[in-house]
């Protein structure tokens, strides 16, 4: 799949880099526009609108109203050849910004802080460029904006719709801004990136009563952090040690005073993997653990247990080929960083699991000025120079890919 055309030299590299560092103003532009007017899943409609009219100015054609709010834009090269399909979500979060900047939230309760504005922003800046160069570019170009990201995803109805059809994608490229790492790194492996995403609630039904009379009650309480004690064996005792994997219980809510033995306790938690073949194993384990602590005080339950996002997972030969143009287009020696993983989730998985592709993390953080608060924090900011670095990775990996 990886093409072997010779490297490019170092004068078209240069040229390449210096065309898309002349964009490097606008990009800011439309990331702070971005910034300032975020909307949540599926309600990304100015967003959208934004989008759509940049495309119409170019002249670059589009889809839009794909799963709701998603648009794609096709750059059909001049020349014949494969389909690179790149994605950039667009969504924000609930939270309320806590920056002080001329960009900040002017939607109360809503702020990109995640960074999908910059990736927003690199894919507009990726379509500019591809676009001017669309008589060198041999194959296709297809950029999808999806929403809902951050839930309840936007990347399986836009597969549904159609996205990697007509014509059939046959690989996908994505990146997410990381203030895990700092500015001038970039973070990619081949293999399972991001974990696997599992949500679970739990009600817990025992026998209210006195608080002093507890043989008369089924204690819901007791029940409760049994159940949360005993979850934590599933990591530690049933998965193998060589895989990593995390149950988390998030919320426990029970009882109502202090001298009452609460009849109900609702619990609530998630599971993350890497490994496939944990898919379906870690809910069984979940459910007997409950079932069993419950059976054994005469308690009953109701779970709710289901899958949001299976695994990232990296294409070899794809990973390759970003790891390639990376080492070009990373100079810093902090540089490339190999076997980059989180335990967080991501939708970008289900496009990894129709087509090859490879999702990469471009290191955003810069600690001397303060931009280092952690994705979905109040304060999170990104190191904007990484948004003409974003769009030269895409680049890159374009000509790589469709030549
Ligand atoms: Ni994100």
């Amino acid at each position: 799949m990886v093409s072997t055309v010779p490297t490019p030299t170092d004068t078209h590299l240069a040229n390449v880099r210096l065309e898309i560092r002349n964009l490097q103003a606008q990009l800011v532009l439309w990331r702070r526009k971005l910034h300032q007017n975020p909307e949540l899943g599926f309600k990304e409609h100015q967003t959208a609108t934004f989008i759509t009219q940049k495309l119409t100015e170019w002249g670059i054609p589009h889809e839009t109203g794909i799963a709701q709010t998603g648009i794609v834009a096709m750059i059909p090269g001049d020349k014949p050849g494969k389909v690179l399909g790149i994605r950039a979500d667009m969504d924000a979060l609930p939270i309320q910004e806590e920056n002080d900047v001329p960009y900040r939230s002017q939607n109360d309760g809503v702020m990109h802080a995640c960074g999908h504005d910059g990736h927003t922003a690199i894919a507009l800046g990726t379509a500019y460029y591809l676009w001017q160069q669309r008589d060198r570019l041999a194959g296709t170009v297809k950029i999808i904006f999806q929403p809902a990201e951050e839930g309840p995803g936007g990347a399986k109805p836009m597969i549904e719709a159609g996205v990697l059809q007509n014509p059939a994608v046959d690989a996908m490229i994505g990146l997410h801004l990381w203030n895990n790492l700092p500015v001038g790194t970039l973070g990619v492996r081949s293999g399972p990136l991001m974990a696997a995403v599992e949500c679970f609630r739990c009600t817990l039904l025992g026998k209210g009563g006195h608080g002093a009379m507890p043989h008369q009650t089924t204690d819901a309480v007791l029940v409760g952090s049994q159940v949360v004690n005993a979850l934590q064996t599933v990591v530690a005792r049933n998965v193998d040690p060589l895989d990593s994997a995390v149950v988390t219980v998030g919320t426990f809510h029970a009882g109502t005073a202090l001298n009452v033995i609460a009849d109900t306790a609702h619990i609530s938690g998630t599971v993350r993997y890497f490994n496939p073949k944990l898919e379906g194993f870690i809910q069984q384990r979940i459910e007997a653990i409950i079932a069993g602590v419950c059976a054994s005080h005469g308690a009953s339950y109701d779970l709710d247990y289901w899958q949001l996002y299976p695994a990232t997972v990296n294409d070899g030969e794809m990973a390759a080929l970003v790891q390639s143009v990376a080492s070009e287009v990373i100079e810093t020696p902090l540089g490339v960083v190999p076997e980059c993983q989180t335990m967080g989730g991501e939708d970008m998985s289900f496009f990894l699991r129709e087509v090859p592709g490879c999702y990469f993390f471009l290191g955003a953080a810069n600690g001397a000025k303060q931009l280092d608060f952690p994705h979905h924090h109040p304060r999170f900011d990104f190191d904007e120079s990484v948004l003409c670095v974003g769009v030269e990775m895409f680049a890159r990996c374009v000509e790589r890919f469709c030549s």
